[in-house]
Formats: structure tokens, sequence, C-alpha cells
């Protein structure tokens, strides 16, 4: 779906690949220049390089999402090179699977980069935004932002930290043209979900537990950023958009 961001700006972070590299790759090919981040600097290049030979426009800058002053720069760099942030999709994230969440290291990572993270970066954007009038931000949360994961309590809080962030930035901005919602993905075939996919009867197990039978798609979440971002959802914000082929209808 081309939406026509000729001319409009769009940040993404954790766009080494998976989702953040699909929404880039999404954004391009709708006409906006890109600024693509993540602390994985080869995978980052890499995603300009695909905009790039699809005809499109990108850079990147490294930044690690946990670090506010890098954060401030991303930004800045957004706006010195572009002249502008129309779009910001706010999605690196990790996801330690199978380490121990209650460990004090895991737990503070999990906080530094899942949800301050993501708040360091929507304050800065939010600053640019507030000054052009207009915006559009998505946070990538997780069907774990709104429903219980017995196993994981980082991921889960973090995530449904996301979520409230997420409204509370609707809120906060409502009236000064700068909407704030966040997709919240089941499960999707990315490097994170790698290592559970390559182990046959995990992915049997992921697959069965879908209700459509299936995992999802990068660019199936980058299509929802996409709509969220454009004026076809200019009444949507404070909205945790759930992209999960069913799981949490049951
Ligand atoms: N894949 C899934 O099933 C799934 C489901 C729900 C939510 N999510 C969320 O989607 C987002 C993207 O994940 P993905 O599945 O594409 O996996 P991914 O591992 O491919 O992407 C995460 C990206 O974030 C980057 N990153 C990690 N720490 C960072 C930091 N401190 N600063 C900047 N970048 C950093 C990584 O280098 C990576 O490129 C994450 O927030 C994840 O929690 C994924």
């Amino acid at each position: 779906m081309d939406y026509g961001f000729d001319g409009k700006v769009a940040l993404v972070t954790g766009a080494s690949g998976g989702i953040g590299r699909a929404t880039a790759l999404a954004f391009a090919a709708s006409g906006a220049a890109v600024v693509v981040s993540d602390v994985n600097e080869a995978g980052g290049q890499e995603t300009v390089s695909q905009i790039m030979a699809a005809g499109g426009k990108a850079i990147f800058q490294h930044c690690d999402v946990a670090d506010t002053s890098a954060v401030k720069a991303l930004v800045a760099r957004a706006v010195s090179e572009f002249g502008r942030l129309d779009f910001a999709h706010n999605n690196a994230g990790i996801n330690l699977m199978g380490a121990d969440e209650y460990q004090d290291e895991v737990w503070d990572r999990s906080i530094a980069i899942n949800l301050s993270g993501v708040m360091y970066c929507m304050r800065e954007e939010a600053e640019v935004m507030l000054a052009q009038g207009k915006g559009a931000i998505v946070n990538t949360a997780s069907i774990n932002g709104l429903i219980g994961n017995g196993r994981q309590p980082a991921y889960t809080a973090t995530k449904h930290g996301v979520v409230g962030l997420t409204r509370h930035g609707a809120l906060r901005w409502a009236k000064s043209g700068i909407r704030v919602n966040a997709v919240c993905p089941g499960v999707i075939e990315t490097p994170m979900t790698a290592p559970m996919m390559a182990n046959p009867e995990m992915r049997k197990v992921l697959d069965g537990m879908t209700p459509m039978g299936r995992l999802g798609q990068a660019e199936e979440i980058a299509g929802a950023v996409l709509w969220l971002c454009s004026d076809q959802a200019s009444f949507v914000t404070g909205h945790p958009l759930v992209v999960d082929g069913g799981t949490t209808a049951i």
C-alpha cells in the first residue's frame, strides 16, 4: 500500500532486521525518507542499502535507545539531515528468552531498552513534532503488553509499560496534533524468534497456538504501523493494535 508519504520523514529504531527493517522498507516504498537506527551497524547499513537499491532515501544512525544522549543525537540527526520528523516507530527491543528475568542484571537491561528506551525516544520525537504541529508515533509493544506471560516478568512488564506510555502520550499530545499508538504483535518470524523456530517441535506448537495456524511475518506488522501513521488513521490515538492471527481472541 502506497500512502503517498513523499516529502515525509520517518525514523525507525531497531531497524537492522526483523520488524524494524520491514517498517523502514515500507516507509521508503511509500515515499518517506527514512532514518534507520540500531545498535547493529552492519544490519542497519544493509537496511539502508536495500532502501537505496529500491530507489528510496535513507541514512543510518547508530543509537542505543537506552542512552539518552544517543537518542537526542538520533532525533537531531533526522532534523539536520531531512529538516523534519513526521513518523517514528519506536521498535527496538530485546526478549531474553531462556534467561532468568528475576536476576537484577536481566531485569535492569530489559527495563532500560524495552521501556526507558521507548520513553526517551517519544520525549525527543514529540519536541520536534510539537514544533511542527503534527506527527505520528507508533511504539512496538506485544501481545505480552496486554495479556500475562508466566515465564517472563521483565518482558511482560516492559511491554505493559509500553502500552501505558502510549496511552499517556496520546492523552498528553491529543490537542497538539501528535497521535501515539502501539502495535502488539503475536509471534512473528524474525531474528528474535529464529532460535525457537529452529526447533521443529517448538515451531509446530507455536503454529498450532495461533488460531490462523501460522506465525506472522514482519511485513504484516509494518502494514499496521504505516496505517497508524497515515491520515487514514487520523482519529486513532492511544490504541494498542493487536496483530496476532487471533491469539488474543481466544
Ligand atoms: N518477533 C516477535 O514475535 C515479536 C512479538 C511481539 C513483539 N515483538 C517486538 O518487536 C520488536 C522488534 O523485534 P523483532 O522481532 O523484529 O526482533 P529483532 O531482534 O530482529 O529486532 C530487534 C532490534 O532491536 C535492536 N536493539 C536491541 N537492543 C537495542 C538497543 N539498546 N538500542 C537500539 N536497538 C536495539 C536489535 O539489534 C534488533 O535489530 C521488539 O520490540 C520486540 O519485543 C516481537
